[in-house]
């Protein structure tokens, strides 16, 4: 779907959702789920699925390799796919050309960067080359090292005003939606009803104009503690080490594979032939 399908719920004041994906395997699940809106290839991933302790460690490549294994499983949903740390900062140039050659992949949507007044460049001209930009404020978690790791944001007066200027500031630069990570559901409702784009929360209330989370949080895919934020709809992990053992103790008691079941047939007189 498109930019303008997402504006079409917003429109209606139907809640948007997007759930991330990471990998091939994701992207399907993400994909048939008729109850989604929106797919995400966030840096998360950096954290999810590589293993790494924050999203810094991730490197342009390897993000635009699972990036490309998303697209390939995508038919339906609208797709934001994320600019990762070291791909942007450097120059306008730099951010450009990291938008374009995840573009030219296909499919894409719009491009998510964190933060407000240090991309207004970098966002201008990237919408200027028809490139939908998403921002992302209140916790940017490429910024964990500055803002005292990964909590709420925006709880005092100031930072909250701090927030709601960079949102005004990404509309009027072109943003086309805009994520708001962990704040207070009172800043994130008084940020969605002074704007006309989109806001999509994570950890920021239910009053936004729609919900994100990140797919491994939602299904139970690790084994780490959840966020507060977020309601655990499934516990994958789990459920597929029980599975695991299930497979393991069939085959140490020779119940798995079952001869008359799960084996290929050969005739008798092919045997002896054989033999
Ligand atoms: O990378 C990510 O998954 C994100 C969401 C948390 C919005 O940016
Ligand atoms: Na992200």
């Amino acid at each position: 779907s498109s930019l303008s399908d997402i504006y079409k719920l917003y429109k209606n004041k139907t809640p948007i959702t997007v759930i991330t994906a990471h990998d091939y395997i994701t992207g399907k699940i993400a994909d048939k789920s008729s109850k989604i809106d929106a797919i995400l290839v966030g840096d998360s991933l950096a954290m999810v699925a590589k293993g790494h302790p924050s999203t810094l460690e991730l490197e342009f490549d390897d993000f635009y390799y699972s990036t490309k294994s998303v697209i390939r499983s995508i038919n339906e949903k609208f797709l934001i796919v994320d600019l990762p740390f070291g791909s942007f900062e450097s120059s306008i140039n730099q951010c450009i050309d990291s938008a374009i050659k995840l573009m030219k992949l296909g499919k894409i949507g719009s491009i998510k960067l964190e933060g407000s007044y240090e991309l207004t460049d970098r966002i201008k001209t990237l919408n200027n080359f028809g490139i939908p930009v998403t921002g992302h404020i209140g916790l940017q978690p490429q910024k964990f090292n500055l803002t005292g790791g990964f909590k709420a944001q925006g709880r005092n007066s100031i930072q909250a005003l701090e927030i709601f200027k960079q949102a005004l500031h990404l509309q009027e630069i072109g943003c086309k939606l805009i994520v708001l990570e962990c704040i207070p559901e009172k800043l994130s409702h008084y940020i969605t009803e002074n704007l006309n784009i989109p806001t999509i929360g994570i950890g920021a209330g239910n009053k936004t104009s729609g919900q994100v989370l990140v797919m491994s949080d939602a299904l139970g895919m690790l084994d780490n503690k959840l966020p507060k934020f977020v309601n655990p709809y499934l516990n994958i992990h789990n459920l597929s080490i029980d599975a695991l053992n299930n497979f393991g103790n069939d085959v140490k008691n020779l119940n798995f594979p079952v001869s008359s079941t799960h084996t290929y047939p050969m005739n008798d007189e092919e045997f002896e032939k054989f033999q």
